[in-house]
């Protein structure tokens, strides 16, 4: 059992949050000089790059990072997971998506039982009904080959395949045995996702796949009864054995709705929804897309990496070391966010899966025994593929500054266009608690009431200097992902790189301009216009790490999956926390329901608007009376 203490009130925890202030003395132009720090922070896997020398740590740091673990009993709980145990302990269950991708001959036990099996089997079944489907043995009920799969679920019943349909459809080998054929994810609830997913599609043709752990998401319930209706008002409902196929723990409920049983791919309850991707949820819709053989390689890259995360050692392990750097920004630097910037079109939904498998997993406000937390754990996860990023919101990433004011004025007040400043104003900017920031007052007040502007450009440097690298806030420590080989190469004669070398110009280039920016001392040097130097300035020291893969095929894909489900695991093993449960979703879903009623009562027989509070009365019933409804005796379908 985990102890009811909370890993702050550890010596570990103690040292790195005195740790931090070391760190606040340092800027990344100063670590990276250290040619020994930054080699010791590459770490190399199966090809896979890691290089975590633009974070804001030291040698020592890394060292406190790793007393924390030991504090945390990392290795205990990661291998308590490994052993089946009842980690997810409000849910009072195993968390086992590492035996979705073991090898037949391994074995991971749920409840004294080896689940290898279990899973080969329903693998086995997979890899039989794909290829049937595939080669046009099962065909639909007008006899034609069903060359269209509408995948209906949501959250991790979706987005964990959606990422990885995304980065297979273009790799060439994925792309090849996906020739002819359709694949398509129903998740929203709105109508506006039904009409889009029929747009163009054949009900003779197409597959419907209704993927749900629970089978009782009231999103993915509407939008299969919908899909049902769709498939038997065109053909009758005798059709549906044909054409629709369910992927849940829930077979009792599958079967009620209408499904054959044999038609139904299990999971199993110690397989987190987000973390099921490598169950039926991702490997049926991908296998009737790829064929198995393809999504087998996915399978075994990220079997690849659970072994690489339960037997390599802590400083050569990538998710640990990505889990405490997590921890370390989050928690102790104090940094709310991280961007997850995928140089690769292919993994453009990435950063949406990540999302939910951190957010979901890590957002919680109490240890896994109930006790409030007196710190910050899970990080706010957002992301784009690079370069598209760069014209986004990456300027944000690179100036917005942390003590807003103060720094403002030290780039911007101060340097006044003027050749004399006059030296109280300086007096303004003290803040007690930087040391350093007092020694430079006093070399600006010994030198009287005005100072020589030349000072003052090298004063306002090192004040923002300390400023930037003393404060906490708003800085987005960056996940730059990257691949050698590009999966579609493109090089046109005359040009002066590849198109995949132009992409990763700004791999390489970016993470170098957040750590190093640029110093007003270096604008004037470029002889920039004086009002344009605080705009032109970069404070620098903000944190990032490289991620370099040798290509995106199946195989890599499924490890760069492993790597960051087990870095958020790490995370929560290190904050005491419970990754595997979700209770935060629960209590909308219970408003919607109420909500629901509601709308249904007072839309079939005009009941008025009641129990909710002023605010929501107002809204209900403006809406119920601005649209009269669909009547309810008719069924009415997407016209698109
Ligand atoms: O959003 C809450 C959640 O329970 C997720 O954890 C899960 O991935 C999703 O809903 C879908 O659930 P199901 O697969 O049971 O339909």
């Amino acid at each position: 059992m985990a102890s009811a203490s909370l890993i702050s009130d550890t010596e570990p925890w103690k040292d790195l949050k005195e740790h931090v202030n070391e760190i606040n003395k340092t800027h990344l132009r100063d670590l990276l000089n250290d040619v020994e720090r930054s080699q010791s922070m590459m770490v190399e896997n199966d090809g896979i790059i890691l290089d975590y020398s633009r974070q804001r740590a030291r040698l020592d740091t890394i060292d406190k990072l790793f007393k924390l673990a030991e504090a945390a009993q990392l290795r205990q709980k990661i291998d308590r997971m490994y052993n089946g145990e009842h980690i997810n302990s409000t849910e009072n269950r195993s968390v086992l998506h590492i035996a979705l991708r073991a090898p037949r001959d391994k074995i991971f036990y749920s409840d004294g039982k080896n689940v290898v099996p279990d899973v080969w089997n329903v693998l086995d079944k997979i890899k039989d009904f794909s290829e049937r489907v595939r080669n046009g043995s099962w065909v639909g009920a007008t006899g034609k080959a069903l060359k269209d799969v509408v995948a209906i679920g949501i959250g991790g019943s979706f987005l964990g395949p959606l990422f990885v349909h995304t980065a297979l459809q273009t790799d060439p080998e994925a792309a090849e045995c996906a020739k002819g054929r359709q694949l398509q994810f129903l998740a929203n609830v709105d109508p506006v996702d039904v009409a889009r997913n029929i747009k163009g599609l054949n009900p003779e043709t197409t597959l419907v796949v209704v993927v749900s752990k629970t089978f009782t998401t009231a999103e993915t319930m509407l939008n299969a009864r919908t899909m049902r209706e769709w498939i038997s008002s065109a053909l009758g409902p005798q059709a549906v054995a044909k054409h629709m196929v369910a992927v849940s723990t829930n077979l009792v409920l599958v079967e009620k709705f209408g499904i054959d049983p044999a038609n139904a791919f299990a999971f199993w309850d110690w397989v987190g929804g987000r973390y099921s991707v490598c169950s039926a949820v991702g490997v049926l819709p991908l296998s009737l897309q790829y064929g198995f053989p393809t999504v087998e390689k996915f399978l075994n890259g990220a079997s690849n990496i659970d072994t690489h995360f339960h037997s390599t050692p802590f400083e050569k392990n990538l998710p640990v070391l990505l889990g405490l750097l997590s921890v370390w920004n989050a928690t102790f630097l104090g940094y709310p966010a991280r961007a997850i910037l995928p140089y690769s079109q292919s993994l453009e939904k990435f950063a949406p899966h990540i999302q939910q498998v951190s957010m979901e997993s890590n957002g919680k406000g109490v240890s896994i025994d109930g006790i409030p937390l007196p710190f910050e754990t899970g990080e706010i996860d957002f992301g784009e593929p690079g370069t598209n990023g760069q014209h986004s919101f990456y300027q944000l990433i690179h100036q917005i500054l942390f003590p807003d004011c103060l720094l403002r004025f030290c780039l911007g007040d101060l340097l006044l266009p003027s050749l004399t400043f006059p030296a109280h104003q300086i007096s303004r900017l003290i803040s007690d608690q930087i040391e350093e920031f007092a020694v430079y007052f006093q070399i600006a007040s010994y030198m009287g009431s005005t100072i020589p502007l030349p000072v003052l450009w090298w004063f306002s440097y090192k004040v923002s200097e300390i400023l930037v690298v003393a404060t906490f806030g708003r800085v987005i420590p960056c996940d730059f992902i990257g691949a050698i080989r590009s999966q579609q190469p493109v090089y046109l004669k005359g040009e002066v790189v590849s198109n995949h070398d132009e992409l990763m110009s700004n791999f390489f280039a970016q993470p170098d301009a957040l750590a190093y920016g640029k110093t007003p001392e270096q604008l004037l040097l470029e002889n920039v216009a004086a009002h344009l130097i605080p705009h032109k300035t970069f404070s620098g020291n903000r944190p990032s790490l490289s991620l370099l893969l040798p290509s995106l095929n199946a195989y890599n894909i499924g490890q760069l999956l492993a790597i960051y489900e087990h870095r958020i695991a790490v995370e929560g093993f290190i904050w005491g926390i419970n990754s595997f449960d979700q209770w935060g979703v629960e209590l909308g879903k219970v408003l919607a329901s109420q909500v629901r009623k509601q709308l249904h009562v007072s839309r079939t027989k005009g009941e008025p608007v009641q129990g909710f509070n002023v605010s929501t009365t107002t809204l209900l019933t403006k809406y119920l009376e601005a649209e009269p409804g669909i009547p309810f005796d008719t069924t009415v379908l997407p016209k698109v």
